[in-house]
């Protein structure tokens, strides 16, 4: 893998800070759902938070010929309180994603013709779209005082591809098999 281009590489950067951080965060708010009652919302949680370091170790593997340090700026959701103002936070992050961030990111890397990063940017998109409505159903149940159902969360560890239930054979963004599939 090459990078040419630093505003590639600047938001590759940004990018894998931001994920890193929701990687994290995820895991706080999953044991705090545990906690608080949702175990099936605090597993949604932990797997997402799979799926966030799924792409936040391809951004950083686009990079590995980038070698030193860097500060990074990347956006951040902070608040912990009750469940559904942390699902709220977690709707929040995934939209900014999907709205703003990773559009523009894709864009930058299509225009400067970084295939390594474009990929990478594309897989994070996608799973984004699908952790946003997951996010929100959790949050509609977690209003009522309901946990969500009790099924296996699949994530795919090529791109973060994020399923509940056992539907997909093979994932539909990047076609890896259904079998490396981690379940949590
Ligand atoms: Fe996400
Ligand atoms: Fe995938």
């Amino acid at each position: 893998m090459s990078l040419k281009n630093a505003m590639t590489a600047d938001f590759l950067r940004s990018a894998y800070g931001g994920e890193s951080m929701a990687h994290m965060r995820y895991l706080i708010w999953g044991d705090s759902a545990e906690k608080d009652g949702f175990p099936n919302i605090g597993r949604l949680f932990r797997g997402v938070a799979y799926a966030e370091q799924v792409h936040a170790t391809n951004h950083f593997n686009v990079m590995k010929e980038q070698v030193g340090d860097s500060t990074v700026a990347a956006g951040a959701v902070f608040g912990h309180t009750n469940i559904v103002e942390n699902l709220q936070g977690a709707i929040n992050g995934e939209l900014h994603e999907i709205d703003q961030m990773y559009p523009v990111y894709l864009e930058t890397a299509r225009f400067q013709e970084e295939k390594d990063a474009q990929r990478s940017f594309h897989y994070a998109l996608e799973a984004e779209k699908i952790h946003a409505r997951l996010f929100q159903e959790a949050q509609n149940s977690a209003k009522e005082g309901k946990d969500i159902r009790s099924e296996t969360i699949y994530i795919c560890p090529v791109c973060g591809f994020t399923e509940i239930g056992d539907e997909v054979e093979k994932c539909p963004v990047c076609g890896v098999k259904k079998d490396l599939f981690k379940a949590f």
